[in-house]
């Protein structure tokens, strides 16, 4: 089914990933590729429909309630957006993905690892990234680089982020030829340069 080429980036909120997804679509651009930019969750009528639900509700919102969610968005953003600009060729670039599930909501908020696969399996189509770059970075750096206020997640505090962090180097340890791990503490420009150089390698092998 799939042509194009499909580059994810995660990090905890404040990792910097929306500077590095700018760059990296200016940088393929010029390479003459054509390029999606897409966000988790969002990038659909639906999805920012949940995304503003997701981020900025002012209710409580049930951990699993909230997997569902994200889930109902993913599932519309892979079949309407994902899919699509894959099967013509296009190099997507997608601010998160399934990884933030697993940080967020298990190792953040505890939800089951087994629904989350269930979950996960249904709502991507069985899509697997073939890159994900983690930039990574100790929480108490990234939430006070955060110059808006605080969304839903990012109030959740020091302790919360820590554990998602520790979900996502957990993850690449586990996955290595998945992750590319970036310290994401390095100047904005050494890192857009780690990312360039991984596209490229990923761009030759799909
Ligand atoms: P961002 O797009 O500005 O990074 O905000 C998205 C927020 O949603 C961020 O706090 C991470 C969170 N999130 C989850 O908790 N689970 C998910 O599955 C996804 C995609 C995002």
């Amino acid at each position: 089914m799939k042509k194009g080429t499909f580059i994810v980036i995660e990090g905890i909120d404040g990792s910097g990933k929306t500077t590095q997804v700018d760059r990296l679509k200016a940088f393929l651009s010029e390479r003459g590729h054509r390029v999606l930019i897409t966000r988790d969750p969002g990038s659909t009528a639906l999805g920012e429909k949940l995304r503003e639900v997701l981020l900025y509700s002012r209710q409580a919102i049930d951990p699993v309630a909230e997997t569902m969610l994200y889930a109902a968005a993913r599932a519309q953003h892979v079949s309407e957006r994902i899919i699509p600009a894959l099967r013509g060729d296009v190099v997507v670039v997608s601010d998160r993905f399934f990884g933030s599930m697993y940080a967020y909501q298990g190792w953040g908020k505890g939800v089951d690892r087994d629904l989350l696969d269930v979950v996960n399996r249904h709502s991507c189509r069985g899509l697997i990234p073939d890159a994900v770059i983690l930039l990574d970075i100790d929480p108490a750096l990234s939430l006070s680089r955060l110059k808006r206020p605080a969304d839903r997640m990012e109030s959740e505090g020091q302790e919360f982020m820590q554990r998602v962090r520790r979900g996502y180097l957990d993850m690449a340890r586990k996955s290595p030829s998945l992750y590319t791990v970036i310290d994401a503490s390095l100047p904005v420009d050494e890192i857009a340069l780690q990312i360039r150089r991984m596209a490229e390698s990923c761009l030759k092998t799909t």
